[in-house]
């Protein structure tokens, strides 16, 4: 079975029929789990599943120490079958590829049980436990039907005291590749299959709240009302503006519900999402700020009261200097041109930066599109995927692995 194969098989598994939806250990995980554990474990690799939903898969080696491999198998919803899942199934193409020969070291393939956030606004989840920073309030943190983390983790079946065990042993750890499908139309343009990535974006998500008085849309008369999300809508396009201001910044409205919620009444209050993001940390700081600033305005203006909630502040990371000469040399030798480039999309990757070197490969997007069902890759890109993951393993394995870090 191709890579390609795999990430359709586990496309069939989601929370709602017809399209792919599939949030923190939801039902769906259970099924995508278990295709995981039958196509590694034939495999010679040895599978479990932490308390945090992730699963691992380790291909021994002559050696105790470990590459990570890995990517999520969450999805955002209404979503491709390729973003994250094509991570971890071309990782298990790799072990494929070894046909049984051991490396130097063992390698540890991990499916991430949440990156996307969507769920409980918050993203990581999965590779935060193996950085050891699912700390106690994300654990607490609710979903919209009001049940934590923790409390979905012992759904599962799992158990959450148990989390610090999924920590990696930083000791024996050689770093962490990613391979990802790129999301975005830069590769195509340039009719390159692969890129090398060399750092990733920072992000900034915040959940706001727009307070106002909901009241009978009939009787209650222009000048008199307290509309939330006529606010909200004031602010959203602000959040556009602002966005335009600085080369490469992103902000993104991407959530809005409205209370009651109901044609004629005047809506009492609005949630809403913010995503900001830049390569350059100050700027995209500053630019949070200016927005949240610009919403507390509109509030006072409307007499509306405005609240803000910050889910994540995380840093840009650059991806480590070694592990990225051994990829680009891997690209050379395989005879693709090296595209270096930023990563727009949070990945694992950044979170496993913390802890141990990373390296990421994008995989070309046709058409540009991701988080969206028209998402697909082409198979010739994924065999040079392939080939170059090869590569990079015996790169690691010439260059002498304990003189990594
Ligand atoms: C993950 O896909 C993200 O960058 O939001
Ligand atoms: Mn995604
Ligand atoms: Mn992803």
């Amino acid at each position: 079975m191709t890579a390609i194969e795999r990430c359709l098989e586990l496309a069939r598994f989601s929370e709602t029929p017809g399209c792919i939806t599939r949030t923190f250990l939801s039902p769906p995980m259970r099924d995508v789990h278990h295709n995981l554990r039958e196509w590694m474990e034939p495999l010679g690799m040895r599978v479990w599943i932490d308390d945090a939903g992730n699963l691992h898969g380790l291909y021994p080696g002559k050696t105790g120490r470990r590459l990570i491999i890995g990517s999520h198998v969450d999805s955002v919803p209404n979503a491709g079958a390729y973003d994250g899942v094509l991570g971890v199934t071309l990782a298990i193409s790799l072990i494929e590829a070894l046909k049984g020969e051991l490396l130097p070291y063992s390698v540890e393939i991990v499916a991430f049980s949440e990156e996307e956030g969507v769920r409980f606004g918050v993203p990581f989840i999965g590779s935060r436990a193996l950085t050891g920073a699912l700390d106690e309030v994300l654990l607490n943190t609710k979903d919209k039907q009001g049940i934590t983390v923790s409390e979905a983790i012992r759904a599962f079946g799992l158990d959450p005291t148990e989390i610090p065990l999924a920590a990696i042993d930083v000791a024996v750890t050689i770093g962490y590749l990613e391979f990802h499908i790129e999301q975005g139309p830069v590769l195509e343009s340039l009719h390159l299959p692969l890129g090398l990535v060399t750092a990733i974006n920072g992000q900034s998500r915040h959940e706001l709240t727009f307070q106002g008085q909901p009241n009978h849309a009939g009787t209650t008369p222009m000048h008199l009302r307290r509309d939330a999300l006529v606010a909200a809508a004031d602010w959203i396009v602000e959040v556009e503006r602002t966005g335009q201001t600085e080369p490469g910044l992103v902000a993104t409205v991407g959530r809005i519900a409205v209370t009651p919620g109901a044609g004629n009444v005047i809506p009492g209050a609005a949630y809403l999402s913010l995503d900001v993001r830049h390569s350059d940390d100050a700027i995209r700081v500053n630019c949070t700020v200016k927005i949240i600033e610009a919403a507390r305005r509109i509030g006072q203006r409307r007499s509306i009261d405005v609240s803000t909630t910050e889910l994540l502040n995380q840093p840009a990371v650059p991806c480590d200097a070694v592990l990225t000469e051994v990829l680009e040399a891997s690209l050379q030798k395989v005879g693709h041109p090296v595209h270096k480039m930023g990563s727009g999309a949070g990945h694992d990757a950044m979170i496993m930066a913390e802890r141990v070197p990373i390296a990421m490969l994008f995989v070309r997007s046709p058409g540009g599109i991701s988080h969206h069902p028209d998402e697909t890759v082409l198979p010739g890109d994924v065999q040079a995927a392939i080939d170059v993951g090869c590569q990079f393993l015996l790169g690691l394995e010439q260059r002498g692995v304990s003189g990594l870090h």
